[in-house]
């Protein structure tokens, strides 16, 4: 089964607290955004934003440049419902991160909660890498999530790759700084936990 298909039959099938990646808020998420960023015209992007509340958040935060991307139009139109009028506010995009053409030099943050883990092939991280590095502006600060050392080996069902802070900072390369690591145990909407890691990289 494709990605695309994958998702969404997920999003078709389960509703929004009802995936093991929930959470009412993205805590650790935005008090990184927010460390990287202070200014509210940050241009920001969410990388595989599925139908999290991250972007709520940072509307509620005053921030005026989001752009939510997505594989799952079923996500996305979800997010829209749930917004109503204040998703005009938003850019919204469905599509796959590792082949779309974003903007060059477009993003001054780069936010992706559980979607890089799911890249197994070289081939696909790479692209994935070439995407960051060419749709950031200089400067620009990435905030990667994926599940930690510790954490489960698959997740929806999915193989998934795990981290530490140094080997996924080694994904991306020398350009990128690591500025800044935690670990977090997530409290799943089934009473599991699972360890997932964060990772600050600023373009330098
Ligand atoms: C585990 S969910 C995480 C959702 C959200 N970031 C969160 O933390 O609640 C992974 C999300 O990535 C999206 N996704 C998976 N592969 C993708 C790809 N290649 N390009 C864009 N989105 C993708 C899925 O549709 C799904 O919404």
């Amino acid at each position: 089964m494709g990605s695309q298909t994958h998702w969404e039959k997920i999003y078709t099938e389960k509703d929004p607290n009802a995936v093991s990646w929930y959470r009412p808020h993205l805590e650790t998420s935005l008090a990184l955004i927010e460390k990287a960023s202070a200014s509210i015209s940050a241009s920001i992007i969410d990388v595989g934003g599925g139908e999290s509340t991250l972007v709520d958040d940072l509307l509620a935060r005053g921030y005026e440049n989001i752009t939510v991307l997505d594989i799952s139009q079923t996500a996305i139109d979800a997010n829209k419902k749930r917004l109503g009028k204040a998703s005009e506010r938003v850019h919204w995009l469905v599509a796959d991160i590792t082949t779309i053409d974003l903007e060059p030099s477009a993003y001054d943050v780069w936010h992706d909660r559980a979607v890089f883990h799911f890249l197994t092939s070289p081939s696909d991280r790479l692209a994935y890498v070439r995407q960051v590095t060419r749709a950031m502006k200089p400067g620009g600060n990435v905030i990667v999530s994926t599940f930690g050392s510790e954490g489960p080996t698959k997740c929806s069902g999915l193989e998934v790759v795990r981290y530490d802070a140094d080997s996924l900072h080694q994904e991306f390369g020398v350009r990128f700084r690591l500025v800044d690591s935690c670990k977090e145990l997530h409290q799943t909407p089934f009473g599991t936990v699972q360890q997932f890691l964060y990772c600050l990289c600023r373009i330098e």
